[in-house]
């Protein structure tokens, strides 16, 4: 709308001031805020952005190509993509403690960055090298680290966020949504030309699939894991209540998760022996608690329905039905 117009063209006059004619580099995860970022700031300066894509190879179905379609095929933005899942499952390999894992993966993903981010400030022949580093910090974020946090609190799950980066790399920080709420944001993406479902989508934790498969991540769960998951959220777009609303728009969050255990079925003549998943959906303003979802059974039933008849593999299918607190939303 006209607001928004408005907003975007102050915010490209005032990215292309700070900018000048300096590059920018941006960590891009496919969530809502780097991405708006991302388009943002290529609405502004076009090519002079490089946008930094690391696959973990903890995504979701097909999400790095569906980022790759939108930022590159769509917006034709430059994007580096680095296919990092090898390394990251193989430092992995044996580690089952829920913070060992946080850890290993937070540490690569900033190791794998950096080693880009570097390239990228070298530049090459004839390119002079990027001089900001972008990154999609919202007005909550900025509250949230300046804020007095107790140092006692104890820590629940160390959240990978990648602070500090910029001095460590010598870079001077671009932050063109600092004084946004997420609710703007989304707005902004939208009149940025991104799809809905993208700029609307339910939160995704930095270590991704890593917390959702309980214990040791091997790449057969996490192939099994991302095929349920993705049913579950066809099926959550699919159904709507009596206002039409859909239960994934009902939701504030909701996922799969791969137990690691296995358990008797049967299926046709014979037993099956294979692994369980847990749905997982919750309801919430600030995510620090939430409500199990009551999901209609009808839902529920077709979900647990097709996963165990088109994921072989996985033949039992459980629904969370604990709050936060006492529990967490993710289970790692
Ligand atoms: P919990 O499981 O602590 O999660 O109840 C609260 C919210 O935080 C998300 N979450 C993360 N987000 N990096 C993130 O960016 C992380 O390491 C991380 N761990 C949890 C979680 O998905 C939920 O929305």
């Amino acid at each position: 709308d006209w607001i928004m117009g408005n907003y975007i063209e102050e915010a490209v006059a005032k990215i292309r001031e700070q900018v000048g004619d300096e590059e920018v580099i941006l960590g891009l995860s496919g969530g809502v805020d780097s991405s708006v970022a991302a388009a943002l700031i290529h609405r502004a300066i076009g090519d002079k952005l490089t946008c930094v894509f690391v696959d973990h190879g903890l995504l979701r179905l097909n999400e790095g190509d569906m980022v790759m379609d939108m930022f590159v095929g769509k917006l034709h933005a430059k994007v580096i993509r680095v296919d990092a899942s090898d390394l990251f499952l193989g430092k992995l390999a044996g580690v089952s403690e829920p913070e060992a894992k946080r850890k290993i993966i937070g540490g690569l993903f900033v190791d794998v960055f950096k080693e880009q981010a570097a390239k990228l400030k070298a530049g090459d022949g004839g390119h002079k090298g990027a001089t900001f580093l972008a990154q999609g910090t919202i007005y909550p974020d900025v509250i949230e680290s300046g804020g007095a946090k107790s140092k006692k609190a104890v820590t629940i799950k160390s959240h990978h966020n990648v602070g500090g980066l910029p001095e460590q790399l010598g870079l001077k920080l671009l932050e063109p949504l600092r004084e946004l709420f997420k609710d703007e944001v989304r707005e902004l993406g939208v009149a940025l030309g991104l799809p809905r479902e993208m700029v609307y989508r339910h939160p995704f934790p930095g270590p991704g699939l890593g917390v959702r498969i309980l214990g040791e991540v091997k790449k057969e769960y996490a192939d099994l894991l991302r095929r349920a998951d993705a049913i579950f959220i066809e099926e959550l777009r699919n159904f709507t209540d009596e206002s039409g609303k859909t239960w994934y728009d009902l939701t504030s969050q909701a996922f799969t998760v791969f137990l690691p255990v296995k358990s008797v079925g049967v299926m046709g003549d014979g037993r099956t022996y294979d692994y369980v998943v847990a749905l997982r959906a919750v309801q919430t303003s600030d995510f620090m608690t939430a409500d199990w979802a009551e999901l209609p059974y009808a839902l529920l039933k077709k979900v647990s329905g097709r996963i165990i008849n088109e994921v072989r593999g996985i033949n039992r299918v459980t629904y969370d039905v604990s709050s936060k607190p006492p529990a967490t939303i993710e289970w790692e």
